[in-house]
Order: structure tokens, then C-alpha cells, then sequence
């Protein structure tokens, strides 16, 4: 691989022995990726938490924040001391809300721990956005702007909506690039990779936000990790059916790209999507495509629900106000519990506006920092799940072993009011 001077003197160790191991780290992997060089990146999204669970269960010392560093963010034997982030590096989701822990079930020293390790990395440079949406809290990346970020979600989002740069990277791969600013140079960060090779013609234009993560299901079903251009959709959607979409498409496929010609960030046309090739691919998404993704995102039978989860990606504003309007000072079922997901830096602006508290009145709790996908922390005894997200019921009978029902905010809302699911395609 080609290094410039720069790049050989982090390596042979120059800027110590941390940045030393990260070059070491992204010279192997880009050399398994046929990366010809590496390129600067202004941007990292990660992971430096403590307590995620696989952290927590490799963990002698938690307190041993060098040694956290050193294996997880570095993959090293070695134990080195993170040295302050070279580029802007947030904080993706992790796996404790500092502030309801309890219900999630872990101890107050997980909890302490979890503020210790922010203190500690924060100090780094490291900022506790603690979403996977940084994106709704500020993080929001220049079109072309060469960034290394996890959560396919995010990735997803930047790639389409602002035409930021980023392959889904690894906590590895983002703990390196912090330190060092460089990234290897494949997939998503050269141009002509980010052109459709799929077409998929909207029959059924979608119009709610359930009809977005349907779509989204179905493309990534039918493109897998390829890039689709969507062809019908007329109407400018709102940006949170985006988020829903992308995080559905990430979720049945590994989708980290599309084109809505007119709509997102890099093609006016379906010809620019396509960069003036034909599509390798022919699909069409009709009613029986959208009835069909439906039909597979249900997993449920028992039309008992005894935990409604909202927020999966996390909540924004507007998503959060109208929660609060649609349970409009009702009570929820004392068979079910609600769980209202969004970021600390928007739960903090709801907790001011008074949006907290009428959710709260209800019976159900705001959370941040983490999600049952994540966390696999669910209300105890949870059987049945109502969600309205594709992602949030694709992940979560595997990793819970829960059933599933998918629906739109509105079933789910009822659901929570009275412990039944009434909802339908
Ligand atoms: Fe975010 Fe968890 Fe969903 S990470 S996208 S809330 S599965």
C-alpha cells in the first residue's frame, strides 16, 4: 500500500505508540481490502463505550480504560492510551441509558462505570451524541465529505440523503481513524462505486411513514448489498420516512446507498443514478411486494402485546411531539409497557418542552443511549412486541426471542393503550 510521509512516520511510531498500532491496523485492512492507499477522513462515528455487552463480557478490569482501548478500539494485545481524537468522533448508541438503567436491569456500578468511561474518552475528544442518529444532533457531514462511520443506519443516511462518503465500518476501523484521520480507500469513498446497478420501479408510492419501512424492506430484499435507484417516487418525502427506509433497506439487504432522483444527494436523474448505464437490474415494487414485506416483518400470532418499542433509529423532535398528541393524556394498558427511544440531546429539549413529561404521564418512558437490539434489554417477561420499525422487528425475535408485530405509529399507540394489537398492512 502507498503511504505517504506523513502516513510512514505515524506507522514507524512518531506520534507514539497508540497512533502506531492504529497505522498498523489500517495498513492490514486495507491491504485485505486492495486498498491502494489511504485517504484523510473529517469525520468518525464509533463506539468507545464500556458497557456493551460483548465489552462488558471480555472485561477483567472495567476501570482499565487503556485496556478497553487498547483491545476493542485497536484490536491490539498491547495496551496503549488513547491519545485526543485528531478529527470531529462522536459517540454512537451503546448499551446503558444512563438514566433508566434500572429498567433496562443493570446494576448502579454499570452505571457509574458507563459515566466513567464517558468522562474518560470525552476527555479524548470523543462526544457522547450516544444516538445512532447523530445526524439529528448535529453531526451532519458535507456532501462529499470523506467520513468513518458504524451503524448502518447512519451510514445508510449519510451516503444517500447528504452524500457524505462512508463504507459501514468497524469499532476497530473507527477507533483508528480517530487517531490517525485516514481511512482506507475502497467501496463508498470512490465515485463510480456510488452509481445504481438496480432499478426498482415504485408501483405503490409510499406515503406513511409504515409505508417507507415497507419499501425500504422490500429494496433490500430484492438489491442486497447492491445500490438501487428508485424510479416513481414523486412526492419529496418527510426526511424521518428517509431514516426508516434506509435503516429498513441496512436491515433485509445491507443496503449503505440509493438514489431517489430529485430527492437525495447525488442524482437529478435516474440517468445520473445509473451514471448513464442501463441497470443491471430490473424490479418492480407493487401492492403484492408491499404485502408481501409486510407479511414478513410479522412474527407475532398472540395479539397480546406486552411491550411497544418507538424509536428504532431514534426518535427526532417532531416524531417525539407527536407521540405525545396521539396518546393525548391517555393512560397506556397496565398489561404493556411503552418505551419511547430518542437522543439525550433531544430528550433534553423534550424534558424542557414539556414532551417528556406528557409521554411520561401516560405510563411510558423516554429512553436514550441504547435500544433493546442493542442492549437486549426488554421489560421483564416480554412475549409479544408491537414496533414501528422494520429494523427494531426484523433483529428482534433472533436476538430476544420475542414475537413481533410491525405496524404504524397509531397501531402501536393503541396497542399501548389497550395491550391488544389491531393493527394491519
Ligand atoms: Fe438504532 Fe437500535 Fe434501531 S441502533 S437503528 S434503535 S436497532
Amino acid at each position: 500500500m502507498h503511504l505517504t510521509d506523513a502516513e510512514r512516520a505515524m506507522r514507524d511510531g512518531e506520534r507514539g505508540p497508540a497512533v502506531a498500532r492504529a497505522m498498523d491496523l489500517l495498513i492490514r485492512y486495507g491491504e485485505a481490502l486492495g486498498a491502494e492507499r489511504l485517504i484523510e477522513v473529517t469525520n468518525v462515528a464509533g463506539t468507545w463505550s464500556s458497557t456493551t455487552p460483548w465489552v462488558q463480557a471480555g472485561l477483567d478490569r472495567p476501570d482499565d480504560f487503556a485496556t478497553i482501548f487498547s483491545r476493542f478500539n485497536l484490536d491490539s494485545d498491547e495496551t496503549v492510551e488513547m491519545p485526543p481524537a485528531v478529527v470531529p468522533t462522536c459517540q454512537l448508541i451503546h448499551g446503558i441509558d444512563t438514566r433508566n438503567w434500572q429498567l433496562q436491569g443493570f446494576t448502579a456500578d454499570q452505571a457509574a462505570l458507563q459515566r466513567r468511561s464517558e468522562a474518560h474518552f470525552g476527555r479524548r475528544g470523543v462526544q457522547w451524541m450516544s444516538t445512532c442518529t447523530p445526524y439529528q444532533v448535529g453531526n451532519t457531514p458535507l456532501k462529499g465529505e470523506h467520513c468513518a462511520w458504524m451503524e448502518s443506519s447512519a451510514v445508510v443516511w449519510i451516503n444517500a440523503v447528504i452524500g457524505a462518503r462512508s463504507n459501514v465500518e468497524g469499532r476497530e476501523s473507527t477507533g483508528a481513524a480517530a487517531i490517525t484521520g485516514r481511512i482506507p480507500l475502497f467501496g463508498l469513498h470512490i465515485a463510480e462505486n456510488r452509481r445504481a446497478s438496480h432499478r426498482v420501479r415504485v408501483e405503490c408510492p409510499p406515503e406513511t411513514m409504515m409505508d417507507w419501512g415497507l419499501l425500504g424492506y422490500a429494496v433490500g430484499e430484492m438489491v442486497m448489498e447492491e445500490i438501487p435507484v428508485l424510479a416513481g417516487i414523486a412526492a419529496r418525502p418527510r426526511p424521518i420516512f428517509l431514516k426508516h427506509f434506509g435503516a429498513a433497506a441496512a436491515s433485509s439487504g445491507g443496503v449503505e446507498m440509493y438514489h431517489i432522483p430529485g430527492i437525495t444527494a447525488e442524482a437529478q436523474s435516474e440517468a445520473e443514478a445509473l451514471g448513464g448505464r442501463a441497470p443491471a437490474h430490473d424490479h418492480v415494487y407493487s401492492p403484492a411486494e408491499r404485502r408481501r414485506a409486510w407479511e414478513n416483518l410479522q412474527s407475532a400470532s398472540d395479539d397480546a402485546v406486552d411491550f411497544v418499542m418507538l424509536g428504532c433509529p431514534h426518535n427526532s423532535a417532531e416524531q417525539m411531539i407527536e407521540i405525545a398528541r396521539l396518546l393525548d393524556g391517555r393512560r397506556i394498558s397496565p398489561n404493556t409497557r411503552l418505551w419511547v427511544h430518542t437522543p439525550r440531546q433531544i430528550r433534553a429539549l423534550c424534558d424542557d418542552g414539556g414532551i417528556t413529561a406528557a409521554i411520561e404521564a401516560a405510563g411510558a418512558r423516554v429512553m436514550s443511549d441504547s435500544c433493546p437490539a442493542i442492549n437486549r434489554a426488554l421489560p421483564p417477561g416480554t412475549r409479544v412486541v408491537a414496533t414501528d420499525s422494520a429494523k427494531q422487528a426484523h433483529y428482534l425475535p433472533a436476538i430476544a426471542g420475542v414475537q413481533v408485530w410491525f405496524g404504524s405509529l397509531e397501531h402501536c399507540i393503541d396497542a399501548a393503550l389497550t395491550g391488544r394489537w389491531r393493527g394491519g398492512p
